[in-house]
């Protein structure tokens, strides 16, 4: 599907939110590397997913009224078979119903686990004043509470990234840790020059917020992702 497709559908059905599936795939579009995903609105469309990805798998809820996947216990890691998938498919529907209530569930997405690695946290918005601006920071589930986040206006140059890599009082993770390898910062370069080209060039995305990205060593992956496009 190319990205106008995307965008018209979502505004067809009076939506101003992309889901994970839909942004990935706008991101993809993007040439920018994400993490293998396939929606899934049965468990035994969830089980061909996982097949045909391999596993370990991450199975995560799919709701329009679902910001924060986690928080409502929709998010499972480490699916290594047939038998976990469809015990976790049911204990994962079952906890979200519990937790969110009568919300719109469409399904699951079964993604690719990747590695441990170090997740960051890559934003763009569309500033009133400023136009598009761009926002780097520590990821993953606290990315709130930490707050460690620099911004740019876009486009951002390679000096900008480097700049704004060292602003974040959580650089130090990027040098390696817990037997992690050092992050080739030249992944991070080349993520938020594209992130940078998109924001420009699709006037109809209002805000994207992809978090986590993983980066390990020369690789870096968008494992969550959040797209707003213009009402
Ligand atoms: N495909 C994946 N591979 C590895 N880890 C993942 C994957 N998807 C999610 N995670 C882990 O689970 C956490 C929560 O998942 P996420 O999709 O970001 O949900 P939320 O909606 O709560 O932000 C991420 O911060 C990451 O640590
Ligand atoms: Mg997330």
């Amino acid at each position: 599907m190319e990205i106008s497709d995307i965008v018209a559908q979502a505004a067809s059905e009076g939506r101003s939110i992309l889901n994970e599936y839909e942004a990935k795939t706008v991101l993809k579009r993007h040439s920018i590397p994400t993490t293998e995903i396939k929606l899934a609105r049965t468990l035994s469309e969830a089980l061909k997913a996982a097949k045909e990805i391999g596993y370990p798998v991450v199975m995560k809820v799919v709701s329009p009224e679902i910001t924060h996947k986690t928080d409502v216990g929709g998010v499972v890691l480490n699916i290594d078979s047939d038998e976990k998938l469809a015990e976790e498919y049911e204990l994962m529907l079952k906890r979200v119903r519990e937790a969110a209530g009568d919300v719109k569930i469409l399904g699951v997405t079964v993604q690719e686990q990747v590695d441990r690695g170090v997740e960051l946290m890559i934003g763009a918005i569309r500033d009133p004043q400023f136009g598009p601006v761009l926002a780097l920071g520590i990821g993953g589930v606290f990315v709130e509470v930490y707050g460690d986040v620099a911004y740019r206006v876009a486009p951002v140059s390679r000096d900008d990234v480097l700049d704004m890599i060292s602003e974040l009082k959580g650089r130090k993770l990027l040098e390696g840790f817990r037997g992690l390898p050092p992050v080739d910062l030249e992944a991070v370069i080349s993520m938020m020059l594209k992130i940078s080209d998109m924001i420009i060039e699709h006037e109809e995305i209002a805000e994207m917020d992809l978090n986590p990205v993983i980066f390990r060593g020369s690789a870096g992956k968008v494992v969550d992702a959040r797209v707003r496009i213009v009402a």
